[in-house]
């Protein structure tokens, strides 16, 4: 039987503090007037002192589980996309695994800026459509306040903090996450980047002198670059489906700049009604952007059941992605939604993992033997 995972919970984390584009002219030499019309961004989040990437994802990610209805013990993979870890290593996936007390998963960060939500899903997917696991927990997370440079105009009016998470599991009922496509171009790797800090070029107090330690950017060539990925990279999911654009109920982008969205709907000829668009109130939160505005189109109606919907994004590497998912919401034997057959359906889900292991161990012990 082919295997399917559906999106079933959803959850974001929004630090309370607002940082207005009024607040940002008494930072740097910046206007209202240029930061709207640029990029369409009016304000954005930023983390309290005793928040950080870690605890924006555990938020986010308990907000999914009470959603999906699962606990954390039945999880059995974290990935946390993010651009902003807390350290080099250990993994900020770990930290929130032990935050959730999520003693069976297993956990670790993936790395590709601010596609990384997308290629997590795709990762996550992907194990559950093996059979190798039945529950993941994918978080885009960022502090992103922490690593701009509150000096630079070209950078730090653009980001914000936030975090967004989805709950995948396992089915055998058709739906979920359809198809994907994740690519790179390592040659515009130095147009966005945190120049030190790693290995190539370790922290020194030269280092910090020069600002290296913040993010640096050149906005046009990832402007140009953004233009071009964003419809390329939805056909190309759609056409592994024999979809087009209009088939598509909905697009979620990542959300940089209101002009690199009007592009793609351009180029998509579609209208700007089939985009989700928060990045008014939330700037660019990297890897949260998608899962946060994906939380607050369920909130809007805008997702229902069946609804079929593009995760589209880009980022630093420069790393550009797209995926295609059947919209499930929360199984139908959800605690909340209907008691007693969310008691039944345990019972034969718990009934159905045991003789799926025995079957499991009995066809080893058969390989062992060389049977
Ligand atoms: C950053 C971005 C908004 C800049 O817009 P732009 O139209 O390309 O503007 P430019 O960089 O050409 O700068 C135009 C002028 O505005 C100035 N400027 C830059 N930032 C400014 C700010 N915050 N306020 C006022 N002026 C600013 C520049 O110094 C430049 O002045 P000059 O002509 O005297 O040199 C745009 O390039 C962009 O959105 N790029 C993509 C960035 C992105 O999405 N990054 C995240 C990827 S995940």
């Amino acid at each position: 039987m082919p295997r399917y995972a559906h999106i079933t919970g959803w959850g974001h984390a929004l630090p309370e503090h607002v940082l207005t584009n009024k607040d940002l002219e008494n930072m740097v030499d910046t206007s209202d007037e240029w930061i709207v019309t640029r990029t369409g961004i009016r304000e954005r989040r930023i983390a309290a002192p005793d928040q950080t990437t870690a605890s924006l994802a555990a938020d986010a990610a308990t907000e999914a589980l009470k959603v999906a209805g699962v606990k954390p013990t039945d999880v059995d993979l974290i990935i946390v996309a993010t651009s902003s870890p807390e350290h080099i290593f250990p993994a900020t996936a770990a930290i929130v695994q032990d935050m959730l007390g999520a003693t069976h998963a297993g956990a670790f960060d993936l790395s590709a800026a601010c596609t990384g939500f997308i290629f997590a899903l795709n990762m996550a997917a992907q194990a559950i459509r093996t059979g190798s696991i039945d529950t993941a927990v994918v978080i885009g997370a960022e502090t992103l306040s922490r690593i701009v440079n509150w000096q630079d105009r070209n950078t730090c009016i653009l980001f914000g903090d936030g975090a967004g998470a989805f709950v995948l599991q396992g089915s055998e009922e058709p739906g979920g996450v359809m198809h994907a496509v994740m690519h790179a171009d390592g040659s515009g790797a130095d147009v966005l980047s945190i120049p030190a800090g790693g290995s190539k070029i370790p922290t020194s107090a030269d280092t910090v002198a020069h600002g290296l330690h913040y993010v640096h950017m050149e906005g046009r060539p990832v402007f140009r670059f953004a233009t071009r990925v964003m419809a390329e990279a939805t056909r190309e999911v759609l056409a592994k489906a024999n979809l087009t654009p209009d088939d598509v109920d909905l697009i979620i982008p990542h959300q940089a700049n209101i002009r690199i969205l009007e592009v793609a709907a351009r180029n998509l000829k579609l209208p700007m009604e089939r985009f989700m668009v928060n990045l008014d109130r939330y700037g660019n939160t990297s890897t949260a952007s998608i899962p946060i505005a994906t939380v607050e189109a369920v909130a809007q109606g805008r997702l229902r059941r069946g609804d079929k919907v593009v995760l589209v994004g880009f980022g630093g590497g420069l790393t550009y992605g797209a995926l295609l998912a059947e919209w499930t919401g929360p199984f139908p034997d959800h605690p909340e939604v209907n008691p007693e057959r969310y008691r039944l359906w345990a019972r034969v889900r718990s009934t159905g993992l045991r003789l799926k292991r025995k079957v499991l161990a009995h066809t080893s012990r058969e390989e062992n033997l060389g049977g």
